[in-house]
């Protein structure tokens, strides 16, 4: 039986969403975006630059006075459930429309990114109702609150690793608490953000509360971030951008939150049960053909275990099934672009000239047809690995393990943190003593024990040093997207005696 291939049909087409229209970018520009599997122009898009901007943001000014801030925080809460269903409703086609925009295997997409983004939705929904002030037991006749209030025009930068739920993450909490948005997609995959401006738009959310603009980075991206008029931005990407994002920032001191790269230390210790600790090391680095900011992408390996462990690991990285991400049995696609490719390719030389082995992969997998112009590759691990070469220090974001031994507890912590990210970290052991004290030790945003890649819109997500700061999801995201005043009453009734005489 021949493998399915998929089938070319005419690009859709795509415009931005201002002001609650889908209109053509000011200068008439678009921008192709291609399917990762065949190289072939998926969809044909509205290209935004800073004239779209400034309407976008425009447009979300004027609605942070408007309706949306008269609403009742039940009827915003009841619109974003309303959106979360309407997602929910055409779930299977939108993970169809992310496997061709994006090429992650339509298994991924279907059973996680969109009921991902459903939840998110959902759960910050449930939210909006549950923004609250205080009452400050201050001295004297006095009575002191707070006002927990939206921050404004809220700028959205998100990646293409996971669009439509890096989009979730992002909406959701700022929308609960009362934002108007600008949201500019990635590049490489403005899909499915446009195909959720048309369920904004059904769901009934007033005009100008989200603005979705697809654009590039240099251009549309960089004249959000700088824009005088918003009052936050929120960005998701490279360390490289983010710092831009944060000097852009700085100039209008715009508040910024950033969810940055990462080198996760995946710890596997002698006495894991291994079968488990080899399929967690496989989710660590091999989900999403490794495009994850928290890929267990530095695999430590207990001295003792590191014959049995690759041999095993090998064996079944080996097996992964890479190929048409419309597949249901496929379990890797293509890389996002080819410019991701040629970063992964170019590792492989980096590996070998610093000494490091090819243990397993490191080339691209040769498939039939169409698939031929596709950007796929190899599982690949590379094994002599220390802990100093660039290919443990640096963001690879493709299917790559670099596996580094370790002898004993206090090694591997130094080891572990001898990065300048920190967004999340694994480890495999039964011993629960050993467990808890790395995730204490460890310098990461998320610890996971016995498991890897877990998430939930109730948790918090966000990294320690150089992988940003600022949580997303679970309470700690609503703190992004709100600011406290405090308000003092006088209930004395007496004049102020300092300068009453
Ligand atoms: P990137 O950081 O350039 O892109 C992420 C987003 O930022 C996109 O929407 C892009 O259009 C925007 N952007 C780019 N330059 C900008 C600028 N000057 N001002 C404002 N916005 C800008 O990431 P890229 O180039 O796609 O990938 C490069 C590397 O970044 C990857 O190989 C990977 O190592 C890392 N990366 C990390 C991600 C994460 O989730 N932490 C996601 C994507 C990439
Ligand atoms: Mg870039």
């Amino acid at each position: 039986m021949s493998t399915p291939q998929p089938i070319q049909t005419a690009p859709r087409r795509y415009q931005l969403f201002i002001d609650g229209q889908f209109v053509d970018a000011e200068s008439g520009e678009t921008f192709k975006s291609p399917n990762p599997a065949t190289g072939e122009t998926f969809a044909e898009v509205a290209e935004a630059d800073k004239a779209d901007v400034d309407k976008a943001v425009a447009a979300a000014r004027k609605a942070m006075t408007g309706k949306w801030s008269k609403m009742s925080a039940r009827d915003r809460g009841r619109l974003l459930y309303k959106l979360s269903q309407l997602i929910e409703q055409r779930a299977a086609e939108l993970a169809e429309l992310e496997t061709s925009d994006n090429g992650k295997p339509i298994r991924e997409s279907t059973y996680i990114d969109l009921p991902g983004v459903v939840e998110n939705f959902e759960y910050f929904a449930g939210w909006a109702t549950k923004i609250e002030g205080e009452t400050i037991p201050v001295p004297g006749q006095m009575f002191n609150y707070t006002l927990r209030e939206p921050v404004g025009v809220c700028g959205q930068i998100i990646p293409w690793n996971f669009p439509l739920l890096m989009a979730a993450w992002k909406l959701a909490p700022a929308l609960a608490a009362g934002n108007t948005v600008v949201l500019k997609p990635a590049e490489q995959t403005p899909v499915t953000s446009l195909e959720l401006a048309k369920l904004i738009q059904e769901a009934g959310f007033p005009e100008g509360v989200v603005n979705i603009i697809p654009g590039y980075g240099e251009t549309a991206g960089a004249a959000l971030a700088s824009h005088p008029g918003i009052d936050k931005i929120a960005f998701t990407g490279s360390t490289e951008v983010g710092k831009l994002i944060a000097k852009a920032a700085a100039e209008n001191l715009t508040k910024v939150s950033l969810e940055l790269g990462g080198k996760a230390p995946n710890v596997i210790f002698a006495d894991a049960d291994l079968d488990q600790a080899v399929n967690g090391a496989m989710m660590g680095i091999f989900f999403n053909q490794g495009q994850v900011c928290c890929a267990g992408s530095r695999l430590f390996v207990e001295e003792k275990v590191k014959e049995e462990f690759l041999g095993r690991f090998k064996e079944k990285a080996e097996k992964i099934k890479v190929g048409d991400p419309m597949d249901k049995s496929t379990l890797m696609g293509p890389q996002v672009s080819e410019e991701q490719l040629n970063k992964i390719k170019s590792y492989v030389g980096v590996a070998r000239e610093e000494g490091a082995t090819i243990f397993a992969g490191g080339e691209q997998p040769k498939l039939e047809g169409a698939l031929q112009n596709g950007y796929f590759f190899q599982p690949t691990i590379f094994s002599e690995v220390n802990n100093r070469m660039r290919v443990a220090q640096e963001e690879i974001f493709g299917p790559v393990s670099s596996v580094i031994t370790f002898d004993n507890d206090d090694d591997l912590i130094r080891q572990a943190n001898e990065t300048m990210y920190g967004l999340s970290a694994g480890i495999w052991t039964r011993d629960i003593t050993r467990a808890h004290r790395f995730a204490r030790a460890v310098k990461a945003g998320v610890v996971w024990i016995n498991t890897y890649n877990m998430f939930n819109a109730a948790s918090p997500f966000g990294g320690y040093k150089q992988s940003g700061y600022g949580r997303e999801m679970g309470k700690h995201a609503l703190e992004l997207y709100t600011q406290v005043k405090s308000v003092w009453v006088d209930l004395s009734g007496k004049p102020i005696g300092w300068f009453g005489q």
